[in-house]
Formats: structure tokens, C-alpha cells, sequence
């Protein structure tokens, strides 16, 4: 009797959990630089009551301060580099938005965000199209075959034709579109959306400044007159025309390939005009998943039936000057987190509490009592935690799936300038190297008084030279080589100090003393493959 009761118990104690977790939301939004990802973000956080003025999270008044900006040298140039989490509650979910750093060169910390998203919103500027930018984060969306959303922005101004827009998505980025709805002309002669579901035309509103969507008509196709007049003839006429053309030829709608990431669904709108935001966000979030179940080491952990689990999915160093901290940020994968809880680290086989568990909003930080499968929380870190360790209960014992090392496409040769400081020197970047913020490699024959640091983003570079002169107090000397391609020697069996590669190869050693070849051009990788029976190549390291 007394089991049977404990089995009552414990079922109803799962069910708590489902209920809250079933209602988290956890999603990463992408776009190149100034497709509109602040804004956008912002108007979700105004719909949830996060935040009450629009220009909030970063408009002109701020001088471009997003949120989300911690270190001095975002300070200085205006851009945001590392990345936050900003959690809100809306019409009964609990949204979790990794904010990515969207400008020009960003660092490996955006990859990783990725990593600890079920889905991805990607925002795309009408009049510009798949930028660069998108197609990298893109890139990792697919490899985890999470979906992908998209917000086609700034249909207030002039766009490029829709049906060319979505054809280069297509294209491009190699992913079947579903429009959602469709744009009834744009910029000074943009008159709303058609949505397609609900067969009716939302006529466009203007409240940029406004706390809420604008007041929208909504008009059925079949009420001819009243359409009409507030289309006119012209665009009524080709509105009719290419929703034929859409139906007879765009991807019919499948929930499950948008689930699987073969198909994204596609919504027109303005979010700095608050056009098409609410929409969006009310249709993405019956759409998007509940938290995902996530592989390990035992097979697939499910976030409801099981007890709390994480992973540690970034590292960042001093956000607080004053008090020299380092905060691990880990995804919770499954279960409820409670404050105090005794949980095990199982990289370091040690059981711990965590201390001070905090939810990151921005530069503000709230002290947690509890969290769920699908939050994100921060940590104190005494320098015990690297990317892609595992938490469970001191019961448990298993380790989620690494986070694969992308490859830096820019690499330099560092120097220490005062050799005096070859303690602080090693001890610094070998830590900001931990954080992931940067990748370092040696060459085969020398020490750490040189290496070779490689990044994603060019700005990491700047990143590296004022963190070691301001917290370590170390000057450098970077001199860029001219290596973008890397490759980890993956088969076993191979004779390192007899490559046959071309000139321009370099043989190097991660920190962890993996090998790996560094090549100026993708001509000598193919080259060196072909010249050396037997030798694999892999474009990502394991952690
Ligand atoms: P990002 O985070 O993707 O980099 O883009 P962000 O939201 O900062 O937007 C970039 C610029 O584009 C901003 O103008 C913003 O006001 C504008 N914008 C965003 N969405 C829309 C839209 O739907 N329509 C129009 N017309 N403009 C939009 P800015 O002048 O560069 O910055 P700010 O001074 O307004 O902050």
C-alpha cells in the first residue's frame, strides 16, 4: 500500500513538471546585422509586459546599446558581442529568447547559443534578402535539424519581389518555404497581409511607438467591395493573381517537416512599425516545440520524465568589473532545478550546489529559487566547468552530446611583448580560451611564448588583446597569417611527421594536443587528401 501511495506521489510530482515545462518555449532569433532582430525582439518583449516603452532594449537614445551589452568594448563600438537570454511570459507560455550577437564578426558564443535552441526565428530585410550573416547561423540550424521560422522585415519600405525572396531562401539556404501570409504590395504602398489560413486580408497599422499591435482591420476575401476600397483595384488584382500562383506553387503546409527543419513557415511584416509582429509571434508559438529531448551517452534524455539535467553550453568571464566573476550558462534539459539542490558534475565526478543560480536578463540578474527544462540559468563558476559538461542528480550518471569546435576562419601568430609575464600571459589566454571566446593552437617544435590564436570573427581578435591587457595585464602583438581553412586529423593511423602536404600547409596542435592542418586555400586541402592515402579530415573538433 505504502508503494502504491509513493507511485501516486511521484506521478503527481511529473505532471508538475509537464505542466510547467510543456509550457516553456526556447528559441534563438538570427539575422545578419540590421535585418531588425533588436527590434523585433524588443515588440515580443512589449507584448509580454517585459519591458513598457518601445527603444528600450536599444534605440537612439541608448546610442545603440542593446541590452544585452556587458564589456567595455561594446561599450565603445556600439555592437553587442556576447549573448543573453531574455525569458517573458505571454498568453500562457514561458518564452526563453537567446538573443545572438548579429553584427559582423561575432564568435563562436553565437554557434553555441544555437546549440541550446529547440528552434531558430531568422529575420530577413525585404530589400536585401539571405545575407551572409543568416547563411552561417543557418548552417548550424540544419546540422540540428531544429525549426526555423522566418520574419521577412521592413515591408514599410521598398522590398524585393516576394516571389523572389522566397526562391532565394529556397535556394540558398536549401530549405522548403511556406508563406503563412503574403505582403499586399510594401513600402509607401504597403496595405497589410493576406493570411492565408484564415482567408482574409489584415490591413496595415503604423504604432511605432505604441505598446501594442495597432488597430487592424481584418477583411475576408469574399467582401469584395470593402476590399476594394481599401486596396483599390490594381493590388486587389494582383493580390487574387499571386495568391493562384502561391497556391498552385508553394510547399504545402506539413507541421511535421517544419518540426523536422525541412520546411520553414514565412510571415511578411514590419516590426519597426509593429506590423505583423503579434501575428507571427501567436502562430511561431503554436508552431514551435515544447523543450526537445536531447542525446547522451544513454540514449535520448526526455526533459518531462526525468529529473534535473543540463548542460553547460558557454563560459563568460568578468561581466561584472567589480567583482572579477565567471558565470558557466547552462541549458536545463530536463526536470526542475531548485535552488540549493544537491546536483553532480559529471565531467569533475564531484556532487556540488550550485551557488548563487541566477537568471541573466540582460545586465540585470534575478537570484532563482527554481527553474525548468528549457530555462537557461548562470552559475558561479570557481573555474571548475568547461563548454559542454553535463549536470544531473548525485543519482544519475550520464553526459550529453558534445558541442562540436567550429572552425575559425581567421587566424594569428601572438606575441607577448613584455616575456617577463609568461605566467600571466599563458594563464589568460589559455582561460579565455577555455571560455571559448577563442581557439588556440601550437606549433609542433615551440612553446606557449608563441602561438597561434584562431577566431571566428575578426573582432574576437580585439576582444583577446584588450581582455589580456585589462585583466591580466599582459600587452601583445597579433600578426595575422593568412590561414581560413582548418582541418582535425581524424584517421588513427597516420604518420604525422610524414604528411605529404602542399606549401602552404601548417601542422599544428589544439589545446587539447589533437592535430590539425591550417591551409591558406581549400585547393591544397583537396591536394593533400589526395596526396596522402588513408588521411581523414573533419572541419569540427570535439570538445
Ligand atoms: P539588428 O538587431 O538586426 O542589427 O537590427 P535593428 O533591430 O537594430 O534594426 C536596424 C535598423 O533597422 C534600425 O534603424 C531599425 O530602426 C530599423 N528597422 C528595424 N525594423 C524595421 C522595419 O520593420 N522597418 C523599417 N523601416 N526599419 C526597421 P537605425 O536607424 O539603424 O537604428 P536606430 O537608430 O533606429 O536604433
Amino acid at each position: 500500500m505504502i508503494f502504491a501511495r509513493h507511485d501516486i506521489l511521484e506521478e503527481i510530482i511529473v505532471s508538475k513538471y509537464a505542466e510547467e515545462i510543456n509550457k516553456r518555449r526556447t528559441f534563438a532569433i538570427i539575422s545578419h546585422p540590421d535585418a531588425g532582430k533588436t527590434t523585433l525582439t524588443e515588440k515580443f518583449l512589449l507584448y509580454g509586459g517585459a519591458i513598457n516603452l518601445a527603444g528600450s532594449v536599444k534605440g537612439k537614445a541608448t546610442a545603440r546599446h542593446a541590452v544585452s551589452d556587458w564589456m567595455e568594448i561594446e561599450k565603445e563600438r556600439g555592437i553587442s558581442v556576447t549573448s543573453s537570454v531574455l525569458q517573458f511570459q505571454y498568453d500562457g507560455y514561458c518564452i526563453n529568447i537567446l538573443d545572438t550577437p548579429g553584427h559582423q564578426d561575432f564568435s563562436e558564443d553565437t554557434y553555441r547559443t544555437l546549440m541550446a535552441a529547440d528552434s531558430a526565428v531568422m529575420v530577413i530585410d525585404a530589400s536585401k534578402g539571405v545575407e551572409a550573416q543568416t547563411r552561417k547561423l543557418f548552417k548550424v540550424c540544419v546540422m540540428r535539424k531544429i525549426p526555423i521560422f522566418t520574419f521577412i522585415n521592413k515591408m514599410d519600405r521598398d522590398a524585393n519581389d516576394t516571389f523572389e525572396l522566397l526562391d532565394e531562401i529556397e535556394k540558398e539556404l536549401g530549405i522548403a518555404t511556406c508563406p503563412m501570409n503574403w505582403p499586399i504590395g510594401c513600402g509607401k504602398n504597403f496595405k497589410g497581409v493576406y493570411d492565408r489560413k484564415e482567408n482574409c486580408v489584415i490591413t496595415y497599422s503604423d504604432t511605432e511607438k505604441g505598446t501594442k499591435e495597432g488597430e487592424t482591420q481584418k477583411i475576408h476575401l469574399d467582401e469584395e467591395e470593402k476590399l476594394l476600397q481599401y486596396i483599390g483595384e490594381e493590388q486587389k488584382q494582383t493580390l487574387t493573381d499571386e495568391i493562384e500562383l502561391l497556391d498552385g506553387a508553394s510547399a504545402e503546409f506539413d507541421l511535421d517537416k517544419v518540426q523536422k527543419g525541412d520546411l520553414t513557415p514565412v510571415f511578411f511584416g514590419s516590426a519597426l512599425t509593429n506590423f505583423g509582429v503579434e501575428i507571427f509571434l501567436k502562430y511561431f508559438l503554436e508552431m514551435t516545440t515544447t523543450p526537445l529531448p536531447r542525446k547522451s551517452d544513454i540514449g535520448m534524455i526526455d526533459p518531462v520524465e526525468n529529473d534535473f539535467s543540463a548542460f553547460v553550453f558557454k563560459i563568460q568571464a568578468n561581466m561584472n568589473k567589480a567583482h572579477r566573476d565567471r558565470i558557466a550558462f547552462m541549458r536545463i534539459c530536463s526536470g526542475k532545478f531548485e535552488a540549493n539542490m544537491e546536483v553532480k558534475h559529471v565531467q569533475g565526478n564531484k556532487v556540488m550546489r550550485l551557488s548563487q543560480p541566477q537568471q541573466i536578463m540582460a545586465s540585470e540578474r534575478k537570484i532563482l529559487d527554481e527553474a525548468y527544462a528549457g530555462d537557461i540559468i548562470g552559475v558561479f563558476d570557481p573555474g571548475i566547468f568547461s563548454i559542454g559538461d553535463t549536470l544531473c542528480m548525485p543519482k544519475s550518471q550520464f553526459k550529453y552530446e558534445g558541442i562540436p569546435t567550429f572552425a575559425p576562419e581567421h587566424f594569428a601568430r601572438v606575441r607577448q611583448l613584455d616575456t617577463m609575464k609568461r605566467k600571466q600571459f599563458v594563464k589568460g589566454i589559455t582561460q579565455i580560451a577555455q571560455e571559448g571566446a577563442i581557439q588556440i593552437f601550437q606549433e609542433y617544435n615551440t612553446g606557449m611564448e608563441e602561438i597561434i590564436v584562431g577566431v571566428v570573427g575578426v573582432l574576437q581578435f580585439d576582444v583577446l588583446k584588450y581582455r589580456l591587457e585589462n585583466e591580466y595585464n599582459v600587452e601583445i602583438k597579433l600578426e595575422n597569417l593568412p590561414y581560413e581553412h582548418i582541418r582535425w586529423i581524424t584517421s588513427k593511423e597516420i604518420d604525422l611527421d610524414h604528411i605529404n602536404g602542399t606549401s602552404d600547409m601548417k601542422k599544428v596542435k589544439d589545446l587539447k594536443g589533437n592535430p590539425l592542418l591550417l591551409f591558406v586555400n581549400a585547393w591544397s586541402v583537396g591536394m593533400t587528401l589526395e596526396r596522402n592515402k588513408g588521411l581523414e579530415l573533419s572541419e569540427f573538433g570535439k570538445e
